[in-house]
């Protein structure tokens, strides 16, 4: 059974990751609309990874006694300057996204609820995968800078790839 201050944060971690979808597929249809499909097919699928991310928060909640609230959600920043600015914003969310499941993770610990520490730890494992794609693509963007064929790479490379780590699975 979860504590109501647990329930409350792991609700808390819902609305964060609510608007993680929101904002990823806010950028995913800048870039369609710039036509950089490869980074739009990306971030649509980053942007339903954080779906999932959210679904299995609201589960576990509900399998545990508490109860999910579903919210409401602000709306995404919808223009961008340039796709390394897309990806700047994405590394700083994520960033944020780490403290908040850093700030669960204490909180749990403190309360003595190993149940919902050990559930945690998924997304801890996934929040060092995603903050180093971020990194990792930024490092690509900034190597490439003006150079258009650049770009042009980096948007086919981006087609096929996914936000989630191999091997880590979906929940
Ligand atoms: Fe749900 Fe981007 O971590």
């Amino acid at each position: 059974m979860l504590s109501k201050k647990i329930e409350a944060a792991l609700n808390a971690q819902v609305q964060v990751e609510a608007m993680s979808s929101q904002a990823y597929l806010a950028m995913a249809s800048w870039g369609e609309n710039q036509g950089l499909s490869g980074t739009a097919a990306f971030l649509y699928k980053h942007s339903d990874e954080e779906r999932l991310h959210m679904l299995k928060l609201v589960k576990f909640i509900n399998e545990r006694g508490g109860k999910a609230v579903i919210p409401a959600l602000k709306q995404p920043s919808t223009s961008f300057k340039s796709i390394t600015d897309i990806f700047k914003s994405l590394l700083f969310h994520e960033t944020k996204v780490t403290q908040e499941i850093n700030g669960v993770v204490d909180m749990c610990l403190k309360e003595k609820d190993y149940t919902t520490h050990n559930f945690m730890q998924w997304y801890v494992s996934e929040q060092i995968e995603e903050e180093a794609l971020a990194r990792t693509l930024i490092d690509k963007l900034n190597l490439i800078g003006n150079d258009k064929g650049g770009l042009y790479l980096f948007d086919r490379d981006l087609q096929g790839m996914s936000a989630a780590p191999a091997g880590m699975g979906h929940p």
